[in-house]
C-alpha cells in the first residue's frame, strides 16, 4: 500500500480548499502508478486548478520530474493591480506543502482559446488529462477536443462533475464527446463525481487496472453500462462517507485513511 501518498491524500490535501475527494484521489493514484509501471509514458495536464488540490496530488504522485501542465483563468478575486490572489494562494500552498509549482508549465488564461500544439510544444503527449474548468457545454466541448488531440494513445481523460445536477451541461458534453467519437473513446470508470474515459483499444486494460487496484479495494465495484461500454462504478457507501466526514471535522484527519482500507 502507498502509505506516504495515502497519508498525503487523507491529511495534507484536506488543508487545500478544493474539490477532489478521497475516492477520486485514489483513482488518480491507481491509474498514474499503473501507467508508470507499464511504461505508458506521457505528461499530465489539467484544466481547472483553483487552489491546487488536484495539482499537488499530481505532484506528490509523480514526483519532481513529472511534467504537469496546468491551465486556469486564475481570476478569482482579481483587481486591476498586482498578482491575482487565486494565483498567489496556489503558489503559497505549494511552498507550504514543500511541493513547488513549475511556473513554466502554468498557463494563465482561457482553456477554450488554446490550440493542441501549444500544449504539445510544452509537454509532448499527455497520459492523464483532468478536465475541471468551465462547466458549460461550450467549455466541455472545447476542453474535451483539446484533451483528445493532445492525448497519448493510451491516455486517460478524467471529466469532473459528471451526473451532478448542479452542472447538467457537463453530462451533456461528455455524452456528446463519447457519441461523436463514434466508439473511438469509451468510459471505463465512474465515481460519484467523475467519469474516466480512454480509447477503445485500452478499455480492457484500464478495466482490469481498476478491478485489481489495492487502493480501490474498499469500494463496491458495480458493473454499469454507459453508451455501449462497460463501466466500473465505484460505490462509496454513505456510512463510510459519514465516518470520514466526522473524523475530518473533529480534527482526526490523520486517522481518516482507515475508513478507506
Ligand atoms: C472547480 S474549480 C477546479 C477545482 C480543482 N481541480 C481542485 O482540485 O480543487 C474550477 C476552476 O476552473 C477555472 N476555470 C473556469 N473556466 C475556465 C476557463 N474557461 N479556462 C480556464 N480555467 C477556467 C476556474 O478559475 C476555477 O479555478
Amino acid at each position: 500500500m502507498n502509505s506516504a501518498i495515502r497519508k498525503f491524500i487523507f491529511h495534507d490535501l484536506q488543508t487545500i480548499e478544493g474539490y477532489i475527494d478521497p475516492p477520486d484521489a485514489l483513482v488518480f493514484l491507481s491509474l498514474l502508478q499503473s501507467q508508470k509501471k507499464r511504461k505508458l509514458g506521457g505528461a499530465i495536464a489539467e484544466i481547472g486548478v483553483f487552489y491546487g488540490r488536484s495539482y499537488f496530488l499530481f505532484r506528490k504522485i509523480g514526483g519532481s520530474d513529472e511534467k504537469i501542465l496546468a491551465i486556469d483563468l486564475f481570476d478569482i478575486g482579481q483587481t486591476p493591480e498586482g498578482m491575482p490572489p487565486q494565483y498567489s494562494r496556489f503558489l503559497e500552498n505549494g511552498r507550504r506543502l514543500g511541493l513547488p509549482v513549475d511556473e513554466e508549465l502554468i498557463i494563465r488564461g482561457d482553456s477554450t482559446m488554446l490550440e493542441p500544439s501549444q500544449l504539445i510544444g510544452k509537454i509532448g503527449k499527455v497520459r492523464f488529462f483532468s478536465i475541471d474548468g468551465g462547466h458549460m457545454l461550450q467549455h466541455v466541448m472545447a476542453d474535451s477536443r483539446l484533451a483528445m488531440e493532445t492525448l497519448a494513445d493510451h491516455g486517460v481523460i478524467a471529466f469532473d462533475d459528471t451526473f451532478n445536477p448542479a452542472w447538467p451541461e457537463v453530462t451533456v458534453g461528455v455524452a456528446d464527446f463519447l457519441r461523436k467519437s463514434g466508439g473511438a473513446f469509451s468510459a471505463f470508470c465512474m465515481t460519484k463525481y467523475k467519469t474516466y474515459v480512454c480509447r477503445r483499444e485500452f478499455h480492457e486494460l484500464y478495466t482490469e487496472l481498476i478491478a485489481n487496484s489495492v487502493d480501490l479495494a474498499a469500494f463496491d465495484h458495480v458493473e454499469t453500462e454507459f453508451l455501449g461500454s462497460k463501466v466500473a462504478r465505484l460505490h462509496n457507501p454513505i456510512s463510510r462517507r459519514m465516518v470520514y466526514e466526522l473524523m475530518i471535522r473533529s480534527g482526526m484527519s490523520a486517522f481518516s485513511e482507515r475508513a478507506y482500507r
